[in-house]
């Protein structure tokens, strides 16, 4: 039985994958499959707290007991964060946000033309969500005092590239891990090192998803600050 220590705790969770549409039928997306976002928010009501799961395009089972919010894109997903972010103790975001969206939607099915080379996707920049929760280089919190904890999956150099990124979006915590054939995506195991401002690092071995959310929540809880009410 969890130790109940994130009571009177509100959390917020982004979980899933973003998709960024190019035509009614077609989509920018990514292989995330939202199993990480969801022990996470699994593990917090255990212990106690009120969770509120941004999902996006996971098709996963609600966890009983949390509020959930569902999105499809990177934008719908900021607006969703930035609203459940207002009154948080702690925001973890676990999905993986499309960087590019493409600049203009068709709203018809994009067609092949005999005898033409496909035109070129423009694509734009989204918003970065964690940066902005977090402060980014700057680390002027959207809410003071409030834990903010991103993902980042990298293949190489993962712990150089992790602190520089820890860095440059301004969270408290970076839960790395080296992506991988058979690693994280999908899968119901997973194996990173979570890093810290402080420069502390907990490497958490190849495991279930459960057991690396609690050590996330092991490394939140003695960050929260006073409980608001
Ligand atoms: O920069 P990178 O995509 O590697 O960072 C990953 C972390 O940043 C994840 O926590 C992800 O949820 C978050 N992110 C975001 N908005 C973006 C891109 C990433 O919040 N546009």
């Amino acid at each position: 039985v969890a130790e109940p220590d994130l009571t009177g705790r509100h959390v917020v969770i982004s979980a899933g994958g973003t998709r960024e549409p190019l035509d009614p039928v077609r989509y920018l997306g990514n292989r995330s499959s939202g199993k990480q976002g969801y022990a996470l928010a699994r593990t917090a009501l255990a212990r106690g707290a009120r969770v509120t799961l941004i999902e996006a395009n996971t098709g996963l089972p609600d966890p009983a007991g949390a509020d959930i919010v569902r999105v499809g894109t990177a934008v719908q997903l900021r607006e969703a964060v930035l609203k459940a972010a207002a009154d948080a103790d702690a925001v973890v975001m676990a999905a993986a946000v499309a960087d590019f969206r493409p600049e203009t939607y068709a709203t018809g099915k994009i067609k092949k033309q005999d005898g033409q080379e496909p035109a070129p996707v423009a694509l734009v920049r989204n918003p970065d969500i964690l940066a902005e929760v977090a402060g980014g280089g700057t680390g002027a919190r959207l809410r003071p005092g409030q834990v903010v904890v991103g993902f980042a999956a990298e293949t190489d150099d993962v712990l150089a590239n992790g602190r520089k990124k820890l860095q440059r979006k301004g969270c408290d915590l970076l839960v790395v891990n080296e992506v991988g054939e058979r690693k994280t995506f999908g899968s119901e195991e997973n194996e990173a090192v979570v890093l810290a401002t402080d420069g502390a690092e907990t490497p958490v071995p190849y495991g279930p998803k459960e057991t690396l959310a609690d050590v996330v929540w092991d490394l939140v809880v003695p960050r929260l600050g006073p409980e608001s009410a």
